[in-house]
């Protein structure tokens, strides 16, 4: 059977470029294949958080996985923290990892360039850890947003380097990309959004958030709203509405050829709030759960790791440790 695995990290609340680049692909592979879904707090821990935060944030992400559509009776639900086989692995992938693949990544450029001070072995090491992530389970499909395509491609480098030196044990690993779902900053359209920085709109903001956050995010100068180039904010504006309403761009376009960003953006705001009332709604439904939720992590780590366990045996066989 064909097996999905993908991960979050816990490094703060789902916004809407997660929701339609990953967890919505999720929702529906979930219906079709096997499928295990991580909060990768391991992978948080590389940059720096508020320790005393961190238990929080991981609770947070999980009540947003189910919130968003997990179905806890088809799908796995774990925190990677909880299952050692991961990093297990992961030190086994390392010695088979040349450090030129990894200091080369331009996820590690960006995010040393960033913050210089915190240049630590663990974010050098962050897609060997995410490839153990994935082949500790043989996961066949990784549905993740777009940026995610270099760490892949140094996962199934790790999968024939393995599969060289020790025998056919690990498969291909395919993605599985939400095309043209890759959601931009509203205040700077030529960065991502992404969870710091508030400039992205949660998966469970109330509707005055929603409408501050569309009133205020950038534009482009002219009032033209086209899906240009030249034109990344309102472009980026433009996909999310597509997105929330299903309309063709050339559709929206029309609509609005006569018109002012005024009223696109007025628009667009409601359409967001309208799009996002049931995530609302379930998620404070799932808060007043607890309990629920808390089994349903027990039971899904339950699941996994006698997978994890079983796979990591026959992998240290391999490599002459049993
Ligand atoms: P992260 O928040 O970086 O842990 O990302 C979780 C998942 O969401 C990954 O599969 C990312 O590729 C995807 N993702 C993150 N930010 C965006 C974005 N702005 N647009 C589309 N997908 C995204
Ligand atoms: N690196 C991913 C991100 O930043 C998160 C992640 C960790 C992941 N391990 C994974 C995604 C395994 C898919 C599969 O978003």
């Amino acid at each position: 059977m064909t097996r999905v695995f993908s991960g979050v990290r816990s490094s703060g609340r789902l916004h809407i470029g997660n929701y339609f680049g990953a967890i919505k692909s999720w929702i529906d592979l979930q219906n079709k294949h096997e499928s295990i879904f991580a909060v990768v707090d391991y992978h948080a821990i590389t940059t720096p958080y508020n320790p005393k935060g961190m238990k929080r944030m991981v609770w947070d992400t999980i009540l947003d996985f189910l919130a968003a559509g997990l179905n806890p009776k088809k799908t796995s639900i774990i925190i990677q923290s909880q299952i050692p086989e991961h990093t297990e692995l992961a030190w086994i992938f390392n010695t088979l990892t040349p450090v030129s693949w990894l200091d080369r990544l331009p996820t590690y450029r960006e995010k040393i360039e960033a913050h210089p001070q915190n240049a630590n072995m663990g974010l050098l090491d962050y897609p060997v850890l995410m490839a153990a992530d994935i082949l500790i389970y043989k996961a066949d499909i990784v549905p993740v947003g777009e940026d995610q395509i270099a760490h892949i491609d140094l996962a199934n480098e790790i999968v024939k380097r393995f599969n060289y030196l020790y025998g056919p044990t690990f498969s291909r690993i395919k993605p599985f990309f939400s095309k043209g779902a890759r959601i931009m900053s509203l205040s700077d359209p030529t960065k991502k959004m992404s969870k710091t920085g508030g400039e992205g709109i949660g998966l469970y903001d109330e509707p005055e958030e929603i409408r501050d956050k569309i009133k205020k995010a950038v534009t482009d100068s002219g009032r033209e709203i086209i899906m240009r180039e030249d034109k990344p904010a309102i472009s980026n504006l433009l996909l999310i509405y597509h997105l929330f309403s299903g309309k063709s761009i050339k559709a929206i376009e029309k609509k609005y050829q006569d018109k002012g960003y005024a009223d696109f953006k007025k628009d667009l705001a409601e359409i967001i709030v309208k799009g996002l009332e049931p995530f609302r709604q379930k998620r404070k439904e799932l808060e007043k759960k607890p309990r629920y939720v808390k089994k349903v992590v027990a039971s899904g780590v339950d699941r996994a790791r006698k997978i994890a366990s079983k796979n990591l045996l026959e992998i240290k066989r391999k490599i002459g440790l049993i």
